[in-house]
């Protein structure tokens, strides 16, 4: 079997809180193969959204190791772990992180355009076409209601085709059709171009279609 695309081996992470430590993430060791579709389901707080921070190295594990395509993430630099994303990885964020002083297509061209494509602006906006938001490419965030933000930041992040995405609750805030049409595009993107999908989600529908669903209590993977 070929080795997975992501690895991780007893992975913690702990934060200073004010009354000291948080524990929240208790040794997580998982591996994904190269074009699976995962879920990560589980109770508010449990630690899904911190697990998929760490796992495109966006939060540093506190101890354990964390292996992405042959790349031992605990061992890079930031700078290294930002070309490493920007080359390899999509991530949709629970919250956006949208650039607001940027419309919703040069969010999405800004990084096809760091990553060297010279048509950036036309793939940007026909992938803002797919997405459903051709109208909406010359607004601004702020001028966005949440589920079309999450549109375009699911957009930002599969527009360079990532060998890895990672998406928190893509469907999260969208009605049920749009909810859909992003569903068939996540899995259109896995079909077509082979990526390795990791996805947290609260909607039983989604995590049917994953190959495989862990879910997590407390910041341990729940047997
Ligand atoms: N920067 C931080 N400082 C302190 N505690 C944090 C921080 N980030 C997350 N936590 C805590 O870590 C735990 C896990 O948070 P996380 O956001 O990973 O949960 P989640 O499973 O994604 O929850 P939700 O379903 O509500 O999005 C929570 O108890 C949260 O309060
Ligand atoms: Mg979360």
């Amino acid at each position: 079997m070929s080795d997975p695309v992501l690895s991780l081996e007893n992975a913690t992470l702990s934060l200073m809180g004010n009354a000291g430590p948080i524990d929240i993430l208790r040794g997580i060791s998982l591996n994904v193969s190269e074009g699976e579709t995962l879920g990560l389901v589980g109770p508010s707080g449990s630690g899904k959204s911190s697990l998929l921070m760490v796992m495109g190295g966006l939060e540093r594990a506190t101890s354990g190791t964390i292996r992405a395509l042959g790349h031992d993430l605990t061992d890079q630099t930031e700078d290294q772990l930002a070309l490493f994303r920007r080359d390899n990885m999509g991530v949709v964020f629970q919250s956006f992180h949208l650039i607001p002083t940027m419309t919703a297509l040069e969010n999405v061209a800004t990084p096809l355009e760091l990553a060297g494509i010279s048509d950036a602006f036309d793939r940007a906006a026909s992938e803002l076409e797919t997405v459903g938001l051709s109208h909406r490419g010359d607004h601004y965030p702020a001028q966005l209601s949440g589920g079309e933000q999450q549109r375009v930041a699911l957009a930002r992040a599969s527009a360079p085709r990532p060998k890895i995405l990672l998406a928190d609750e893509p469907t999260g805030n969208l009605d049920e059709a749009t909810g859909q049409t992003i569903i068939d595009l996540l899995l259109g993107l896995r079909d077509r171009h082979g990526a390795t999908l990791v996805m947290v989600t609260h909607s039983n529908e989604l995590a049917a279609k994953c190959d495989r669903v862990l879910r997590l209590r407390d910041g341990l993977i729940d047997a």
